[in-house]
């Protein structure tokens, strides 16, 4: 290209044409690169002064001077219009409305009968219990024979327990959470305090008050001395905690093959007596079994159903609401979570 005014002209008019009309900062930035850029006309224009005579060179160096000059502050105008425009609109785009209402994830909660196993358990925790667990997939012999109840018990039949396959397996799924007290009883030694929560297991079927799959609270103390008073006192406490401080308890003569004497516990709620579970002090033959000295030592044991106990307590009519899971009932109990 040969030096000339109107080159300058041409290439000036083209720069200034080039940003007006970029309409983003992207184009404007193309603008540049190709208008003021180290290859762009006005840039060769000024390599080419070098070229010049001196007379030459100060007459175009000024008109290159100028364009530039210009050029680039239509540049920086352009540039100023196009961030205002683009920060104006980022406000409208990515404006945020502090007043929407938040999308919250509903809080989840426990299960009424996992809300009342942690009331029992806090309770006899405080009374210097321990919590104890077994399995739910027992051996028979734990679940039975140990707590002396004899191979023809009904409760062995195929009517109430799920036998497990192979059948020579010798593995049912618990009826009971009493295998609990056989399992405490063989691994530790006396002073014994235990309270065993669990899911238990009859083939019974589902109805307005029966579920097979169901839960029991276990207690089970092993000392020196202790007499059906301390067990008596104990399940007044634990009535009272549970149902309200104006409850009273009974015994009533009762049999159960792992406690000698044995009785079935009432309690009365509401202007009635609810029978609520089984109890009695813990028969010897249990104990040799377990290898405790019934000389020395004696205990009482009690055992009671915990979907009876939240029955009774929250006036639910149906088991159904207890098993199927509907959150709204699980709901009306809160959410469980101290
Ligand atoms: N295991 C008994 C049942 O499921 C309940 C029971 C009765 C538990 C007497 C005990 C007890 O600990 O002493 O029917």
């Amino acid at each position: 290209m040969s030096l000339s005014a109107q080159s300058i002209e041409d290439a000036k008019a083209l720069a200034l044409a080039a940003i007006a009309s970029a309409d983003s900062l992207e184009a404007l930035k193309e603008a540049k690169l190709a208008h003021v850029g180290d290859k762009s006309p006005i840039a060769r224009a000024n390599q080419q002064l070098g070229t010049l005579t001196p007379d030459e060179r100060a007459n175009f160096g000024k008109i290159i001077g100028q364009a530039k000059n210009i050029v680039t502050a239509a540049l920086e105008a352009r540039t100023q219009i196009l961030e205002s425009e683009r920060d104006s609109r980022v406000l409208v785009e990515e404006r945020v409305d502090v007043s929407i209402p938040a999308r919250r994830t509903p809080k989840g909660g426990l299960h009424p009968l996992t809300i009342l196993t942690n009331e029992i358990c806090d309770l006899f925790l405080g009374m210097g219990y321990r919590v104890a667990e077994g399995p739910e997939l027992e051996a028979e012999w734990l679940n039975f024979d140990a707590l002396n109840l004899p191979e023809d018990h009904p409760a062995r039949t195929m009517q109430d327990t799920f036998f497990v396959e192979p059948l020579d397996s010798h593995l049912v799924l618990r009826t009971h959470t009493s295998p609990v007290q056989v399992r405490t009883m063989l691994e530790q030694e006396p002073p014994i305090y235990v309270i065993c929560p669990g899911r238990t297991y009859r083939a019974d079927e589902l109805d307005a008050t029966h579920t097979p799959v169901f839960s029991q609270v276990e207690g089970l103390v092993i000392d020196k001395g202790i007499t059906m008073a301390d067990l008596k006192g104990t399940l007044d406490h634990f009535a009272r905690s549970i149902f309200g401080p104006e409850v009273k308890t009974r015994l009533r003569s009762s049999f159960f093959p792992f406690t000698e004497p044995s009785a079935e516990v009432d309690f009365y709620f509401n202007g009635r007596w609810i029978e609520w579970g089984g109890c009695g002090m813990v028969n010897p033959k249990v104990l040799v079994a377990c290898g405790i000295d019934p000389d020395v030592y004696s205990g009482f044991a009690f055992g009671m159903g915990l979907e009876r106990t939240l029955m009774v307590r929250h006036g639910i009519t149906d088991m159904h609401d207890i098993v199927e899971g509907d959150q709204r009932f699980s709901q009306s109990f809160g959410s469980g979570v101290k």
